[in-house]
C-alpha cells in the first residue's frame, strides 16, 4: 500500500470511530442510577414488569412507540407509529428532552398529546440512561 492510501485509510478509520463513539457515549451502568433516580417513579422496565403511571420500557429500543401491553396510551403514540417513528439514539434523546414538544413534531400536529411531560435536562443523562434502554431487551 502506498503512502496517500494508507493517509486515506487512517483517515477513513478515525471518522468513522469518532461517529461510533458519539452515538454510543452513554455509559449503561451510569443509566441505570439515572433510570431509578428519574424514571423509575413512573416506569418499570424488567421483561413483563407492570405499567404505572407510564408504560412498561422493557425492549422499547428500536421499537415503535405504543407497544407496551395493557397500557392505554395517547393516541397521538399510536399515530406517530403509524408515520414510521421508531425510538432509536435520536427519537429517545429528543422526546425525553420535551415529550410533548417531540410528540407534536414528529405528527405535525400542533394539538398533539402526551401524558409524558417529564424532561430530563441534561444531556450526559439523557445519553446514559439511552444507553441502559438499549440494553434491557
Ligand atoms: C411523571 C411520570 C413519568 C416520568 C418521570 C417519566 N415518564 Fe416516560 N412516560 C410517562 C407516561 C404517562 C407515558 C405515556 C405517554 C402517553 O401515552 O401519553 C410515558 C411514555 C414514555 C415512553 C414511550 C413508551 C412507548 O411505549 O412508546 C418512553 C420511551 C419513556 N416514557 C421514557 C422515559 C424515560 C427514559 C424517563 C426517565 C428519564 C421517563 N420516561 C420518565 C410518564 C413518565
Amino acid at each position: 500500500m502506498n503512502k496517500g492510501r494508507v493517509l486515506a485509510l487512517s483517515v477513513a478509520l478515525a471518522m468513522g470511530l469518532s461517529s461510533t463513539a458519539a452515538l454510543a457515549a452513554g455509559d449503561a451502568k451510569n443509566g441505570a442510577k439515572v433510570f431509578k433516580k428519574r424514571c423509575f417513579a413512573c416506569h418499570t422496565i424488567k421483561k413483563g414488569g407492570k405499567n404505572k403511571v407510564g408504560p412498561n420500557l422493557f425492549a422499547i429500543y428500536g421499537n415503535k412507540p405504543g407497544l407496551a401491553k395493557g397500557y392505554k396510551y395517547s393516541p397521538s403514540y399510536k399515530q406517530a407509529a403509524g408515520k414510521g417513528l421508531v425510538w432509536n439514539d435520536d427519537a429517545i434523546a429528543e422526546y425525553i428532552k420535551d415529550p410533548r414538544k417531540f410528540i407534536r413534531k414528529a405528527l405535525g400536529d400542533a394539538k398533539g398529546k402526551s401524558k409524558m411531560t417529564y424532561k430530563l435536562k441534561k444531556a450526559a443523562e439523557r445519553d446514559d440512561v439511552i444507553a441502559y434502554l438499549k440494553s434491557q431487551k
